[in-house]
């Protein structure tokens, strides 16, 4: 049932969100999952391959395991094996949970760009903001939901970002860019990086 998305975007409204007629699958869903919002997928690859990056930093430790077998190390993995510092992808996959992090012992720093991008002037942003600088990010084809191309990735509907906001935001008016970061987190699974199946559960209100 996860990927069961409705495709009524003509029926996307924040207020009402639910179609009243939208067919059996549809209503099966809305029983399963009472909160379930109807997103369109091609438009929420079009906010993913904005918010996504192609490189990710793992360790939250920041590079400060020093990877010597430490009996009591806690960032070994149950396993004995050790969480990998960071990861890169061909295409976009991950919404970093954080704004940005840094890796003091291997010189590397990364500064995402959903943090340079969207709060451009102070932590805080309205959800007008939010829409407006969602909308002109840069757009790569992400890993993950359905293939979209560059040239058609333009946003019309906004209706997807303003759900993303809201997801985001929880109970607050404003999104400010430390809960942004700990929502992404939470929306993952507690992971580093929100990929697109978390994502796209998330805005249906399947998290
Ligand atoms: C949200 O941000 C706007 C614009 O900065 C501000 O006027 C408003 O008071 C803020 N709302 C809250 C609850 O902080």
């Amino acid at each position: 049932m996860k990927t069961s998305i409705a495709l009524f975007a003509s029926l996307l409204s924040a207020s009402n969100a639910f179609a009243p007629n939208a067919g059996i699958t549809n209503r099966l869903n809305m029983e399963l999952y009472s909160t379930a919002v109807e997103i369109e997928p091609k438009e929420a690859v079009k906010v993913f391959g904005r918010l996504a990056e192609k490189y990710i930093m793992l360790d939250d430790s920041g590079g400060m395991c020093c990877y010597s077998a430490c009996s009591d190390c806690e960032f070994r993995l149950p396993g004995g094996g050790y969480k990998m510092a960071d990861q890169s992808s061909a295409r976009p996959k991950w919404i970093p949970s954080y704004p940005e992090r840094k890796f003091e012992s291997m010189d590397k720093e990364h500064i995402t760009a959903w943090s340079t991008q969207i709060f451009t002037d102070g932590p805080m942003v309205t959800k007008e903001k939010f829409v407006e600088r969602v909308k002109e990010m840069k757009f790569n084809p992400p890993l993950g939901g359905p293939y979209m191309s560059a040239s058609a990735a333009g946003i019309e509907d906004e209706s997807t970002i303003e759900r993303l906001f809201d997801v985001l935001r929880g109970e607050k008016e404003n999104l400010t860019q430390h809960r942004m970061s700990t929502r992404i987190k939470e929306i993952a699974k507690g992971n580093e990086g929100l990929i697109w199946s978390d994502f796209i559960a998330a805005l249906t209100g399947e998290e």
